[in-house]
């Protein structure tokens, strides 16, 4: 295979001894903080993924040396890079999936919140290139805290006029890899035969494990549910505390990306019974945004699932997920607002 590598600033040059190729089917799709730790990780993963056809890697530095190591890898997908905001557009148009992993992450002693100052304006001004430039790309919001960008960026496309809920979606994917993983070493299982649905947010309290409703039916003690909940809402910290200062989880977090993005991506294509934990558009609780269980379509996350039964302990964390969602939520919108 040809593989098209422009040098970073011409950003659809075809190498000049490559062969002009059909151009393999597949969609097109577009990193936005390529070079970070997730970034990275991530775009090697969409690199290798078959449903890909143009793969363009965007940051604010080093996409150049990103981009020619990715695009030697012998897989379907053409490489292209961009680097710096005078770039942005040309990274962004065309494309049919926009994953966003730009941004500060934690470090220990630091809360999600505590990322809102910086990450907040990165979130909008790469919301608004997406605007002007793929209005109808699925967006994939990584950043943190996610409980507040996604709110941002929605108030973003509203402002341009070309919102639709149903294509901005907030990435939990980490929390139910987590949990699919912790619950399995407590059961003893397989964790790829576990689906743990985890709803609310994306941060601390909020990020609430459903185990009542684990797949296959498990039942655990009380002291299980609180030893793994409690690791399920704190395991970005753990990862925080253990990489002590250099940064918060980067190849899980590639890996949850890379698994949420297929799933867009085969919604996309069209496939039926794609159905994902993510932080959208929701009417499920009072609050605007919620993450539950969503159906992935053509349309981006066209059907969004209810939270089914709760137990008395889900009950109350649902209470209290919701007092410091309502807080995020507000705190994004405001951001853009006022
Ligand atoms: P990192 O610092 O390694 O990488 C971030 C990248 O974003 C850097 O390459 C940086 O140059 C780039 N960047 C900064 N400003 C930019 C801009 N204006 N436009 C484009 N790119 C820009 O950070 P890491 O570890 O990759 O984390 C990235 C974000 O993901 C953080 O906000 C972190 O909190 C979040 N995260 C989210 C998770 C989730 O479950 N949703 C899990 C883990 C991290």
């Amino acid at each position: 295979l040809c593989t098209e590598f422009p040098r970073v600033g011409e950003s659809s040059l075809t190498q000049s001894n490559c062969r002009a190729k059909g151009g393999a089917p597949g969609f097109k799709v577009a990193v936005l903080g390529a070079a970070g730790g997730i970034g990275q990780s991530l775009s090697l993963l969409m690199k290798i993924n078959p449903l890909v056809s143009v793969l363009h890697l965007y940051d604010v530095v080093n996409t150049p040396g990103v981009t020619a190591d990715i695009s030697h890898m012998d897989t379907g997908a053409v490489v292209r890079g961009f680097l710096g905001q005078a770039q942005l557009e040309h990274a962004l148009t065309g494309m049919d999936l926009v994953i966003i992993p730009a941004g500060v992450p934690r470090k220990p002693g630091m809360t999600r919140d505590d990322l809102f100052k910086i990450n907040a304006g990165i979130v909008r001004t790469l919301c608004e290139g997406i605007a002007k430039c793929c209005p109808h790309a699925i967006v994939n919001l990584i950043s943190n805290p996610v409980n507040s960008t996604v709110p941002i960026a929605a108030e973003v496309f509203k402002k341009a006029g070309v919102y639709d809920p149903k294509r901005l979606l907030g990435v939990t994917t980490l929390d139910v890899v987590r949990a699919n993983t912790f619950v399995a070493e407590v059961l003893g299982v397989d964790p790829r035969e576990v689906n743990v649905p985890v709803v609310g947010g994306h941060a601390g309290v909020t990020i609430l494990p459903l185990l009542s409703q684990v797949k296959p039916p498990s039942s655990f003690t009380a002291e299980e549910i609180s030893y793994l909940t409690d690791r399920i809402q704190n395991g970005g910290t753990e990862v925080v505390e253990a990489k002590a200062g250099a940064g918060s989880a980067t190849l899980s977090m590639a890996y949850a990306a890379a698994k949420f993005a297929d799933a867009c991506l085969r919604g996309l294509r069209g496939d039926a019974g794609i159905v994902e934990c993510s932080f959208v558009a929701s009417q499920v609780t009072e609050l605007p945004f919620f993450a539950t269980r969503v159906r992935l379509g053509r349309g981006g996350a066209e059907e969004i699932f209810p939270l089914g039964p709760l137990n008395e302990y889900e009950r109350a964390g649902l209470e209290k997920a919701k007092k410091e969602l309502a807080g995020s939520i507000d705190k994004g919108v405001s951001f853009i607002r006022n």
